[in-house]
């Protein structure tokens, strides 16, 4: 493993601990992803390749498999600290919530794992320690998402590789569904701030009520006009299983900070992040993409 470039604060159980007043954090947001990872702790195999295939589109195994010392940033449960670990020849996998405890348990069996308690902006190693890092659906939750990014990039090795996910948005998308979209944050604004159980119960009936008749319309849509249906609000989850479905549900709507950002914007974000070769993926989860440090 890469070795510390400072000792721990303290320990989470038998996990070690750097998450100590960095600035860069929404601790609301942070708690809510401790709870909901504690409640979405664990994916089938199957579950995790269907999305890996989706947001790894952009970087298969074979190109996995040329690296040698990954990050997992903001790695929740550590379901892609787990995909990849497969690959590379060792992950360190970080998050400053409460998820960590839920990563080392689903990571346990992996002897070129190691999962810290640690935020982006005070990551525990050396700058360039890194020849990966992925980063997927984390900075659109911290309050300055350059300044994260900026971080993130200093622990990747010139020519190494990020795997970015940030919530698009929705520039390319109609009229309508960017409505729909703008009315969801009503919700979303009032869930978010709930206490855990009344939250969890909201987000569940969020996806009974509202998510599984969205895709019901997506599915027929499809059915009838293949090109039409990938148009369709929440079509993104006809092949996903409920699971994946009520955890979305649970992040979209119970997540007290989100950001959303166009693909020039992330560009930006890169390049001043001392990125280059900024390539998205044309397919969902909107935007991935991958770059290289230069
Ligand atoms: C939507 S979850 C994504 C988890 C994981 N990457 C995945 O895709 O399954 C966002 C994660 O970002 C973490 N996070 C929030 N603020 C962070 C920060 N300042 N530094 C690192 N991670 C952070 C949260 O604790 C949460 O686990």
């Amino acid at each position: 493993m890469i070795s510390f470039s400072r000792p721990p604060v303290h320990w989470l159980e038998d996990i070690p601990s750097f998450v100590d007043g960095d600035k860069n954090i929404d601790h609301a947001t942070v708690e809510a992803f401790g709870d909901e990872w504690t409640r979405f702790d664990s994916f089938s195999d199957q579950e995790i390749d269907t999305v890996a295939a989706e947001y790894f589109d952009i970087l298969p195994a074979e190109k996995l498999r040329e690296f040698k010392h990954a990050i997992d940033v903001g790695c929740g449960s550590g379901r892609w600290t787990r995909f990849i670990a497969k690959q590379v020849s060792s992950v360190e996998a970080v998050d400053p919530s409460e998820a960590c405890l839920v990563a080392r348990r689903n990571t346990a069996d992996l002897a070129n794992v190691r999962v810290s308690q640690a935020s982006v902006n005070a990551l525990p190693f050396a700058d360039e320690a890194f020849d990966l890092a992925i980063c997927l659906g984390v900075l659109h939750h911290v309050p300055n998402t350059q300044e994260a990014l900026t971080s993130l990039c200093k622990k990747i090795s010139f020519g190494g590789t990020l795997l970015l996910y940030l919530y698009y948005d929705l520039s390319n998308r109609s009229m309508p569904y960017r409505l729909l979209h703008r009315a969801s944050e009503i919700p979303r604004k009032i869930v978010a701030h709930l206490p855990h159980k009344l939250k969890n119960l909201s987000c569940d009936l969020l996806a009974f009520c509202v998510y599984l008749p969205l895709i019901g319309m997506a599915k027929l849509t499809t059915a009838v006009s293949p090109n039409l249906g990938p148009r369709m609000p929440l079509s993104y989850y006809t092949n996903k299983s409920w699971n994946i479905i009520r955890n979305d549900a649970r992040d979209r709507f119970g997540t007290p900070l989100e950001q959303r950002f166009s693909q020039i914007e992330i560009e930006n974000m890169l390049h001043t992040a001392g990125m280059s070769n900024v390539r998205f993926s044309n397919n969902a989860p909107f935007w991935h993409c991958t770059a290289i440090k230069s």
